[in-house]
Formats: C-alpha cells, structure tokens, sequence
C-alpha cells in the first residue's frame, strides 16, 4: 500500500502574493496540480493534499482532481508539524507514504517511481531524494556515509559556514515506512533558527534512511520566490520544446517561441519565431505558424498557415491562410482553403470552404456559405446595443466594398451587394442589392458668388 501526502499549507510569504504559493502557475496549470498530476502517475492507494493558508482557495483549485483526502493545518508551524497532521488520517495504515513538497513542481513520474523502488527494495525507514546543485544555498544540506546512509539533514539556515559548503542537498521528496515515521512525529522539537517543527528532524531521528541522488537536478527546483518560478517556467519550456523538436516539428528560434505542455503537433509543423502556444491546442502536418502569433485553444488542420496573427477558442481547416494581423476568436470556425487576411476580426463565425475575408472586416455572430467574397471593410453589424444578431450569407456571395450589413440579416446563394451599401432587409438567391444614396451630378455648378453691394 501506497499513500502520498502533498505539503501545500504554507504561505509562501517569498511569493509577495495574496495567492498562495502553491496555486501560482507553471505554465497552464498551478505547482501543486503539476505535483499531483506526477504523484498520481504512480497511481498510489491514497493521496491526501495538507492545505492551510486559504485552504479553501486551494481545495477549489483541485476539485478537478477525484479522490483526494484534504487535511487541514490550521497553523503553519512547519513541514514537520504539517506531516504531523496525518496521524489521525492515516491511522491503522501500514504500508509506505511518500511526501511531496506542494512547491517542487518539476519532478517526473519516473524519479518517484525510482525513489519508491529504492526504498522498498532495502526496506528502509526512510529514503529521501537528493541532488547535487551547484548552487545549494536555501536547501537543507545532507550528509551521508560512503554508502548513501544518511547521518544529518541541516537547514540551510541552521548550516555552519562549513556545512554551507555540502552542496548535497534536501530536494524535499520523501518515503517513508509509514509505521515508523508515526513513532517519532510526535517527539517533534521546534528547537531551530526558525521556531518551526522540520520534517527534516523526524527523517534525523529514523534509520537506516538512504539518500538517492537525482540524475536530473533541474527536477527538484524548489519555488520559493518569482525568480525561481521564471527559472522552472523555463526549464519546463526546454523540457517541452526539446521532445517536439525530436517528434519531428520545426522551431525556428525554439528560446522565442513558447509552448505549453498540453499543446498537440504532428510532424513537419513549423513554428516561426516569437510565437506562443496554448492551452488545448492541436496543430496538425504542414501547418506553418507566425512569427509573432498567438495560438490558444484552438484545432488548426493541415497545411494551414497563420503569420503575425491571434487565433482563441477556433478551428480551422487544412489550406486555408490566416493574416497578417487577423483575430480569431470565441468559436470561429474556418472551412478547408480559406484566406482570412490582414486586420480582419472574426468572433463567433462559421465560415465554408474557398470563401476569402482578405481585408479590414468584422464578421460576428455570422455564417457563410462556400466559395463567398467578402469585400475590403465588410462589416456585420451585430449588436444593436442590446443584443447579439446573426448574419447569414449563402454560397458564392459577394459583397463590395465597405457594406454593412445590419443584422439580423440573411443574404441568399450568389447574391452580389454593391459597395459601400447599409443592408438592412433580406435579399433572396442571384440578386443584386444596391443599398446607399444615388451619387448626383450637377453640371456646371458653382458657389453662389457673393452679391456685391449696390452703390
Ligand atoms: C524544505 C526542507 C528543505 C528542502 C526544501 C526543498 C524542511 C524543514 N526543509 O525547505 O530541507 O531542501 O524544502 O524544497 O522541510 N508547508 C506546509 N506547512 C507548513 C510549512 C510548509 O504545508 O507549516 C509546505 C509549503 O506549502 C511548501 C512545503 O511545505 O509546499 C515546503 O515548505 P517551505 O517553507 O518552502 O520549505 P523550505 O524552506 O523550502
Ligand atoms: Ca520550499
């Protein structure tokens, strides 16, 4: 049996933040979800998540999760005293717990997995995860004999400037023979620099524990503060970037370009520089994107291109081309071979195969047909001041130049709309609708001269 417990009641008063630490995000997900999502991975019996500052911000945020056991800590005395808040959860439970610190995000499935077969395999009290950083300092040093048996974990702040030197450190990941550790929790001094009660103590007082070093130390980055959250952000980018480029996508410029993890991208997709992935994205083969564009939640198909453009909550089909300096978003749809061209905003449209939007529209809450022209400065104009109205407009349909079409309005198949008309009344399949004042010529006309006064 197998129960993990994920430390994530404290403040995180380095963060300058109102929210607490473990909610700040990684990317698209927060620290402590990222520790979920790699804790869960081993699938374990119990998972239990200690919260205490706004505990109730921080349970909401995992309700996504299912089966969680939250226990409170309603003061934050320390990681010792946190794990101490266990005891009554976890009574009559007999098999190992691993902890996990809420604000050491980066760690892979595999590392725990590692650390949990170590452990089980030498019948340890405790094994605890360590790494060798070239910079160790605010990490608590360990120090081991030859054979990786532990002799004292020192907080960095309890450290002599001698043992500041160890520069192997506590990365905050844990296992332990659950019976064990509940004997000596309880005898839990808050003896130190900061008053506090340490986990580390309780990991001092067991034996044999055994220390595993971490083949990646990039792993157990522990956040702290803004600057470290920016280093993991990073590293996590690499991370991500690294694995498409070896599944066959192209990044030019890869540090420009971010990507979020739960972005999807077949091979042969080109990303140009300065552009950003996210969210629910998928992108499929051919597909050539930015520079400078901004891809969110949206499913763009094959052979697509996007340059200097935002794309959110949209799908597009393969061979059409978006931009430069296009704006997708709130559920637009795109049919195959489309050309949806420069300062051109679409919200809330579903647009059919081979139609063009090439210049300076605002099409919303409106669908077309296959094969339609839409005209320089085309606008919908969908919203009375009240509420949204739909536009319609059938196959091969064209409008002129600067229309405006007043919705609710619906245009039929090969309709043509002569430029610069005000639409406001629906037109039937093959007409042609002139919507704007006659132009007037008045020949031989001048300002009347002014009339001299008599003398
Ligand atoms: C801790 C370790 C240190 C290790 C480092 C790795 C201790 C005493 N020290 O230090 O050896 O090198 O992690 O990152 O354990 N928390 C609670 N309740 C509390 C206090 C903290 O749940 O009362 C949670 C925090 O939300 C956080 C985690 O425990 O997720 C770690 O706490 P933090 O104060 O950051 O410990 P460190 O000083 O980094
Ligand atoms: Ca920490």
């Amino acid at each position: 049996m197998v129960a993990v417990a994920i430390l994530a009641a404290g403040k995180g008063t380095r963060m300058k933040s109102d929210l607490p630490k473990v909610c700040h995000n990684l990317g698209s997900i927060s620290m402590v979800e990222r520790v979920l999502h790699s804790c869960l991975a081993i699938e374990p019996e119990r998972c239990l998540v200690i919260v205490g500052y706004q505990a109730q911000r921080v349970r909401e945020s995992l309700s996504g999760f299912g089966g969680l056991e939250f226990v409170e800590q309603t003061e934050q005395l320390g990681t010792g005293h946190a794990v101490q808040q266990l005891l009554p959860h976890l009574e009559g439970f007999t098999g190992d717990l691993l902890v996990l610190n809420g604000d050491v995000p980066l760690l892979r499935p595999s590392t725990i997995r590692q650390l949990l077969e170590t452990h089980q395999a030498n019948q340890n009290d405790a094994t605890l995860l360590t790494a060798q950083l070239p910079n160790p300092q605010g990490y608590g040093r360990v120090f081991c004999d030859g054979q990786n048996l532990l002799k004292e974990i020192v907080e960095d702040r309890d450290c002599t400037p001698d043992q500041k030197q160890n520069q192997r450190i506590n990365a905050g990941v844990y296992c332990f023979n659950w019976l064990q550790l509940a004997k000596v929790l309880p005898e839990l001094k808050a003896n130190n620099d900061q008053k506090e009660y340490y986990l580390t103590d309780a990991v001092n007082y067991l034996e044999p524990v055994m220390a595993v070093d971490v083949e990646d130390y990039q792993e157990i980055l522990g956040i702290n503060d803004r600057k470290q959250l920016a280093t993991a952000y990073q590293i996590l980018q690499t991370r991500v970037k690294d694995a498409w480029m070896r599944a066959g996508v192209t990044l030019i410029d890869p540090d420009s370009i971010t990507i979020e993890d739960t972005v999807e991208l077949q091979p042969d997709v080109i990303v140009e520089p300065q552009t950003h992935l996210r969210g629910k994205t998928a992108i499929g083969s051919g597909s050539r994107i930015g520079p400078g564009s901004l891809i969110e939640n949206s499913q763009l198909g094959q052979n697509v291109t996007v340059l200097y453009s935002v794309v959110s909550d949209s799908q597009v089909q393969d061979g059409t081309r978006i931009g430069p300096y296009a704006h997708l978003r709130g559920h637009v749809e795109v049919g195959e071979s489309c050309r949806i061209g420069n300062f051109v905003e679409l919200k809330n449209a579903q647009i059919g195969a081979r139609t063009n939007v090439a210049h300076l529209s605002y099409l919303g809450d409106a669908k077309l047909g296959n094969r339609v022209n839409i005209g320089a400065g085309t606008i919908t104009a969908n919203y009375d001041g009240v509420k949204k109205h739909r536009t319609e407009i059938g196959d091969r349909s064209k409008t002129g130049s600067n229309s405006v079409l007043v919705a609710p309005i619906t245009l039929g198949e090969d309709v043509t709309v002569a430029a610069g008309s005000v639409v406001t009344e629906d037109v039937t399949n093959d007409c042609l609708v002139i919507a704007r004042a006659r132009q007037v010529i008045k020949p031989g006309w001048q300002l009347k001269s002014i009339v001299k006064p008599q003398e």
